[in-house]
C-alpha cells in the first residue's frame, strides 16, 4: 500500500536516485535549480511516497522571492518512479502538500513544469501575471498558483532564489537554529 509521509534524512540517497531517473543525471543544469542553489528545501512541505518501504515518489519545495520582497514557494522537483506512474501518486503528493502550504500561510506557489498536469491543481501561466523568470525558460512551463485568494494582486517581477541560508531565516522561511 502506498504511504505518504514527511521526508526524512534517511530518504536522501533514494530521492537523488529517483530524481536522476526522472530528470536525467544532468538535471542540476536545469533553470529551476538556479533558484535552489543557496537555500534549503522547506522541510515541512517535503514528502515521500513509499510502497513497502521502497521509495516511489518525492516532492520538495524551496523558498523563493518575487520582485523585491514577496515571499513565495517553488514546487519541485516532483517525481514518481517510472514504473509507478498513473497510479495517482503524483496527485497524492501535490494536493496535500499544497494544502499543507496553505495551512502554513504560504500565499503563492511557482513551478516550472507541465501545464496540462499542474493545471489540474490550479497552476496557470506566470508570465500572464507579470512574473519573470531569471533565465530563459519555456513560458508555457513557467506557472504560478495563488494559495490565498488575491495573493497575486499587485505582485510582479523577477522570481529569484534566496541569496543564503541567513536570508531564509530572516524571511521567516526557516526557524533560527
Ligand atoms: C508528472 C508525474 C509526477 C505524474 O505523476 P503520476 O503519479 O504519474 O500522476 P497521477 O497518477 O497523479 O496522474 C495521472 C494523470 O496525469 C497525467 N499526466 C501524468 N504526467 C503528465 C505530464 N507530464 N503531462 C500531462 N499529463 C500528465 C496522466 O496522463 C494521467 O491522466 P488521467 O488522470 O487523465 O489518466 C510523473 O509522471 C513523473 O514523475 N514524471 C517525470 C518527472 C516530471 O516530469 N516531473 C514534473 C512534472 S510537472
Amino acid at each position: 500500500m502506498i504511504e505518504i509521509s514527511p521526508e526524512g534524512p534517511e530518504n536522501g540517497p533514494q530521492i537523488e536516485r529517483l530524481l536522476d531517473m526522472a530528470f536525467g543525471a544532468d538535471r542540476q543544469a536545469r533553470p529551476s535549480y538556479r533558484l535552489r542553489e543557496a537555500a534549503a528545501p522547506l522541510e515541512t512541505l517535503c514528502f515521500v511516497a513509499r510502497d513497502d518501504g521502497a521509495l516511489c515518489g518525492t516532492i520538495r519545495y524551496w523558498p523563493i522571492v518575487i520582485g523585491a520582497d514577496t515571499p513565495a514557494i517553488l514546487l519541485g522537483p516532483i517525481a514518481v518512479h517510472p514504473a509507478r506512474e498513473g497510479e495517482g501518486i503524483g496527485g497524492r503528493l501535490i494536493g496535500p502538500s499544497l494544502e499543507a502550504a496553505r495551512r502554513r500561510d504560504h500565499r503563492i506557489a511557482v513551478a516550472l513544469g507541465t501545464r496540462s498536469y499542474l493545471g489540474r491543481f490550479g497552476f496557470t501561466p506566470a508570465r500572464a501575471h507579470g512574473l519573470v523568470f531569471s533565465a530563459p525558460v519555456d513560458d508555457t512551463r513557467f506557472l504560478v498558483l495563488e494559495l490565498a485568494p488575491g495573493a497575486l494582486v499587485g505582485v510582479s517581477g523577477a522570481v529569484t532564489g534566496l541569496p543564503n541560508a541567513h536570508d531564509q531565516v530572516a524571511r521567516g522561511f526557516a526557524p533560527a537554529r
